[in-house]
């Protein structure tokens, strides 16, 4: 069974909207999901088996939401290598913020990248002045992603045997 784990950052609730349908949408037998708000979460969140989905918006300047300011600032401290990790980007944000748009994700890809971690997938940004609903272009989009996910997990067996758990989970 392969697992995602979706990292949510958010300042007024749409990131987790987000990663809440995807779970009610494609969580089952073959696929668990989870969803944590990246609040309390530092690198170690990384050391359990699965890919993860970090699903952010951006706010201020550029930046990342407040609830993920800490978990940012502590990957970004991290001299340890994350090169196990893949991972791939939803990223909210609004083009009417030119120049920063849709950064909170993309500051997340930069240093997970830089960390040796591996983005499955491109950035995937919605933008809310672009007239779609994010959970909706991300029920749309998850499932081309997952098939990326299972293409790169079964191109390296020992990630795939990793993910996989424990017989009997
Ligand atoms: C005060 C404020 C600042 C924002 N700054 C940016 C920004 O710099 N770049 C961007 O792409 N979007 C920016 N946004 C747009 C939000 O990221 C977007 O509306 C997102 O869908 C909010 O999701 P959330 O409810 O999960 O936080 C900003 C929104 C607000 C209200």
């Amino acid at each position: 069974m392969l697992n995602v784990h979706i990292l949510v950052g958010t300042m007024t609730g749409i990131a987790q909207l987000v990663a809440q349908e995807i779970e009610l949408a494609f969580a089952g037998p073959e696929l668990g999901i989870d969803v944590a708000f990246m609040d309390a979460l530092d690198r170690r969140v990384f050391e359990q088996p699965g890919v993860f989905l970090i699903c952010t918006s951006t706010y201020g300047q550029g930046d990342v939401p407040d609830n993920a300011k800490a978990f940012y600032a502590d990957l970004g401290a991290c001299r340890d290598s994350l090169a196990h990790v893949h991972y791939g980007v939803f990223a909210l944000g609004d083009s009417t913020h030119v120049g920063t748009y849709c950064f909170g994700g993309k500051r997340f890809d930069e240093v997970l990248s830089a960390r040796g971690a591996r983005r499955i997938g491109e950035v995937m940004e919605h933008n809310a002045s672009g007239g779609t609903l994010p959970e909706d272009v991300a029920i749309e989009w998850f499932p081309q992603w997952l098939q990326q996910v299972c293409a790169a997990l079964a191109a390296d067996p020992a990630v795939a045997a990793a993910n996989a758990g424990h017989p009997g989970d």
